[in-house]
């Protein structure tokens, strides 16, 4: 059974998260300097409208940066020792008082992390090509006045304190929740190409747009790559409960907090519509993995091993006890789902 939650407040202050009661923060803020933001933003220190309208693009910019700063310290009092944070954010180009020019948000909230003495792991860049025709911005063609167009998003990763030991019951879920050989090799790569439209979960593109959603992929690899079974997961800017959908396919705990109350809402909506997906998540990832069993020569298919609880082969002796529960109910109760697994 996992169970999860969508908590409406502000995430700089959740008195109802125990401390170091989180394993894994899996999350994508708003982004600072990206137009969409600016109102969330001022809703929160209004001295950032009037920054903006004087063209202070610098001042804004570290203002909304400390108000995600008070976020990632609260997300600092909940996380366990040796439990890692995944963030997804975008850097901003924009022109402030007729200066065009790059807002590092992916700078800043490293050098947050270092100063709370967290270990930056390596980065994934998730690449998000655009073919529009008029994606280049600048001088045309003339030399020194354009800029590289910005294709690419940050996932950042970072550890608190030292490597995860997993002992007694904690050893084996961690054995069940290993992931394919082939599975290792795409996710632990540092680039994704994910697009948002080729998922099987995608919510509404009305409440995407609003929210900004990210694809499913990237929380159900996330998840997959830094917790485990019976672990906790947290998502402080939880939009449309992706982090949760992605909780409830990987058999994870979840809390997810969100300040707009109607967007809290619809994220509740969005998790009762798209769970009916979440078995097709898994059969997929399943399937998925029988294909590339049966691509193998004969000759690797004769060193395969066997998958103890599922029976099919795979390649290394790691994944023998990889066990992919299906979800058998889903149950609804105000703001906490309760999942039960076959
Ligand atoms: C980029 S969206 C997250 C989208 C989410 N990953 C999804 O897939 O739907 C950021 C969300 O954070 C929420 N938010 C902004 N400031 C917040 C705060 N201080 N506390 C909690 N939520 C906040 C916004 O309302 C928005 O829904």
């Amino acid at each position: 059974m996992t169970k999860h939650e969508i908590i409406v407040g502000n995430s700089n202050n959740v008195t109802t998260i125990a401390n170091s009661s989180i394993n894994l923060i899996v999350t994508s803020p708003p982004y600072p300097m990206i137009e969409m933001w600016d109102q969330m933003f001022a809703d929160q220190n209004p001295q950032i409208a009037y920054d903006l309208q004087s063209g202070d693009g610098m001042a804004a910019f570290n203002k909304m940066h400390i108000i995600l700063d008070e976020i990632w310290d609260e997300c600092d009092r909940v996380l366990a020792d040796n439990g890692f944070v995944c963030i997804n954010i975008g850097d901003a180009t924009r022109t402030t008082n007729d200066s065009f020019q790059l807002f590092s948000n992916h700078t800043k909230i490293i050098n947050k992390f270092l100063s709370m003495g967290y270990s930056v792991l390596p980065d994934i860049h998730w690449r998000k090509q655009s073919n529009a025709p008029n994606k280049f911005m600048g001088s045309g063609m003339y030399p020194a006045g354009a800029y590289v167009t910005y294709e690419h998003e940050y996932i950042l990763v970072f550890r608190k304190g030292r490597k995860r030991v997993f002992e007694g019951e904690g050893k084996e879920l961690r054995q069940k929740s290993a992931f394919f050989w082939e599975e290792r090799n795409v996710w632990f790569s540092d680039l994704w190409e994910i697009k948002g439209t080729s998922q099987i979960i995608a919510a509404p593109k009305a409440s995407r747009e609003r929210s900004a959603a990210f694809p499913f992929e990237i929380p159900y690899r996330l998840v997959n790559m830094y917790s485990a079974e019976g672990d906790t997961v947290l998502d402080p800017f939880a939009g449309l409960g992706t982090t949760t959908l992605a909780c409830m396919a990987a058999n994870r705990n979840s809390h997810g907090v969100e300040i707009d109350s109607e967007i809290a809402d619809l994220a509740m909506k969005n998790i009762a519509a798209e769970c009916e997906y979440l078995n097709q998540v898994i059969e997929t990832r399943i399937s998925n993995h029988l294909t590339f069993i049966s691509r193998l020569s004969e000759d690797k298919k004769a060193k395969c091993y066997t998958n103890v609880p599922h029976g099919f082969p795979v390649k290394t002796r790691q994944e023998t006890a990889i066990k992919i529960d299906k979800i058998k109910s889903v149950a609804f109760n105000k703001s906490i789902i309760i999942c039960q697994y076959e």
